[in-house]
């Protein structure tokens, strides 16, 4: 397993849309693999393709990431996800690996209903609420070219992606 390296704003592989995984092999569980030690190496809960600079509709999640505990982790991998049905608003506040030392808060449905398959191709569905459904839409988001600050205000979206740039500018 591999820790992978993770883009961030306003690398351009953020911005695109993630394609629909139609091959379940070995590369596949490979990818999913990495891409949990990658979330846990960067003390991330969710993790999607596109942030490690892969175009597939692949994401993980842990919300229990941050567990001193390593036994009350609980790793899910979702292939090709789609929400099927959404409930309610609640507004929380957010980060992202690809969006350095930001937060703000996101208004988000509180529940959901999600279909996805496994890395063996079998379709299921879960029914998620509080952390977990947050976490899905914002990695759902980012396999369809969408950061969590997208969903800011236009002028709040301009002043934080200008100060972004600017930093990744100066880091580069
Ligand atoms: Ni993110």
């Amino acid at each position: 397993m591999a820790i992978l390296n993770v883009y961030t704003f306003p690398d351009p592989v953020l911005k695109q849309t993630a394609k629909t995984i139609a091959t379940f092999d070995e590369e596949l569980q490979k990818l999913a693999d990495n891409m949990l030690d990658t979330m846990y190496g960067f003390n991330g809960i969710g993790l999607a393709a596109n942030q490690v600079g892969i175009l597939k509709r692949l994401v993980v999640i842990d919300i229990y990431s941050g567990e001193e505990d390593i036994s009350k982790r609980e790793p899910h991998i979702f292939v090709n996800p789609a929400i099927v049905e959404k409930k309610g608003e609640v507004i929380s506040e957010e980060g992202c690996l690809s969006v350095v030392e930001f937060n703000a808060e996101v208004k988000r449905s509180e529940s959901l209903t999600l279909e996805y398959q496994d890395f063996i191709g079998e379709l299921h569905q879960i029914q998620a609420d509080g952390l977990l459904a947050i976490c899905l839409q914002h990695e759902l988001d980012h396999l369809d070219g969408i950061l969590f600050i997208d969903h800011l205000s236009p002028l709040k979206q301009k002043i934080i992606k200008k100060k972004l740039t600017k930093q990744a500018k100066k880091s580069a």
